[in-house]
């Protein structure tokens, strides 16, 4: 940080400012609608102050996947997206072809085969005012960059498995916030410090009637000890991509193998997923990452080691994503890359 400075910067100490605070190695390709192209250099990837999505949260965000040069799930992606859009009130003509157009633009100049990618729709710039009537026109920003896994310095927490805590001082979002996969984080944020001061990792929110909700940025999912695969509705929680696959594969595969008995969506009094009920417990969310909860709230998960279902699911999505038959099916869209 530097001290108070009045002094008005010239244009040449300003890209130089941003070259030397800026040269952030990982941040690999941005396309801005704005700008009307991509950038990659990650000093000059910025997004306008007077957009409403910086001032007033007015924006919707979503994430997918690229692997092995191949959008993973990017139509699931892009379908909640635009459901977040027309939530939010977004008034914008892009089909959900134009925006996955703008994504392959994007992973194509980034010249990576892999990464994470991330994008949002939003008001637009213009004003400082609540109302979008101010912007000038919506825009689109997607940005691809190295992954880094979630829950920041552990070193390996889907195979070692993480602890876990109840979020209790944190409130959970109204339904129609919850649903919609916005710039408003605050409440995300904060359930996720508040679990860490309790001594978990990513937090796990109960409603006012002692429902399991989710977690800060991840859908919560049980195995009881009838092998059954529990998580909650999404009423009142993001319509997750990643627990709806677990659920598809659950259901395609590891029943198949025996080694669950069905899979089950429906509310999940907290009291009722506590010691003997359940076997394993885990978070999921961003296309691959599985988090075994080893322990919740100080006990011990089944035997507090991660379990057969959360070893497997992860074998089956990383395997599904990152594996040799990756983009033969039809989640994935190639990128066509310049020569
Ligand atoms: C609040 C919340 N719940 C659940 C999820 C999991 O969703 P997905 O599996 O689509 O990443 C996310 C993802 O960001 C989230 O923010």
């Amino acid at each position: 940080m530097t001290g108070p400075s009045h002094r008005v910067l010239s244009e040449s100490e300003v890209l130089s400012r941003l070259k030397s605070r800026r040269g952030q190695p990982g941040y690999l390709a941005m396309f801005s609608s704005w700008l009307g192209g991509v950038i990659t250099d990650p000093a000059l990837m910025q997004i306008p102050l007077d957009d409403h999505l910086v001032h007033r949260g007015h924006g919707v965000f979503d994430t997918c996947t690229l692997s092995g040069g191949n959008l993973y799930r990017l139509g699931v992606h892009m379908d909640r997206l635009l459901t977040s859009a027309a939530l939010a009130r977004i008034e914008h003509s892009w089909t959900k072809e134009d925006l996955i157009q703008m994504v392959m633009d994007t992973a194509s100049h980034a010249r990576v085969k892999d990464g994470a990618v991330r994008y949002w729709l939003t008001a637009g710039p213009g004003g400082f005012s609540p109302s979008p009537q101010e912007c000038d026109e919506p825009c689109f920003y997607c940005v691809i960059i190295d992954p880094v896994p979630l829950g920041g310095t552990r070193s390996d927490p889907m195979s070692a498995g993480i602890p876990e805590a109840t979020v209790l001082d944190t409130p959970m979002k109204p339904p129609l916030l919850a649903t919609i996969k916005s710039n408003n984080y605050l409440l995300n944020v904060l359930t996720h410090m508040e679990a860490v001061d309790r001594g978990g990792t990513f937090g796990v929110l109960v409603d006012d009637k002692g429902y399991v909700a989710e977690s800060c940025v991840l859908n919560v999912t049980f195995i009881t000890k009838e092998r059954v695969l529990r998580t909650p509705p999404f009423d009142g929680i993001l319509l997750g991509t990643t627990i709806r696959r677990i659920m598809d594969l659950a259901d395609s595969t590891l029943v198949a193998e025996g080694i669950l008995a069905s899979v089950d969506q429906s509310p999940i009094l907290a009291s009722e997923v506590t010691g003997d009920a359940i076997s394993e417990m885990f978070l999921c969310g961003g296309d691959t990452h599985l988090y075994p909860v080893t322990s919740w709230d100080q006990v011990p998960v089944g035997d507090g080691r991660v379990g057969p279902v959360a070893k497997r699911l992860i074998e089956l999505l990383e395997e599904e994503a990152f594996g040799t038959a990756a983009g033969e099916s039809n989640d994935f869209i190639s990128v066509d890359y310049p020569d």
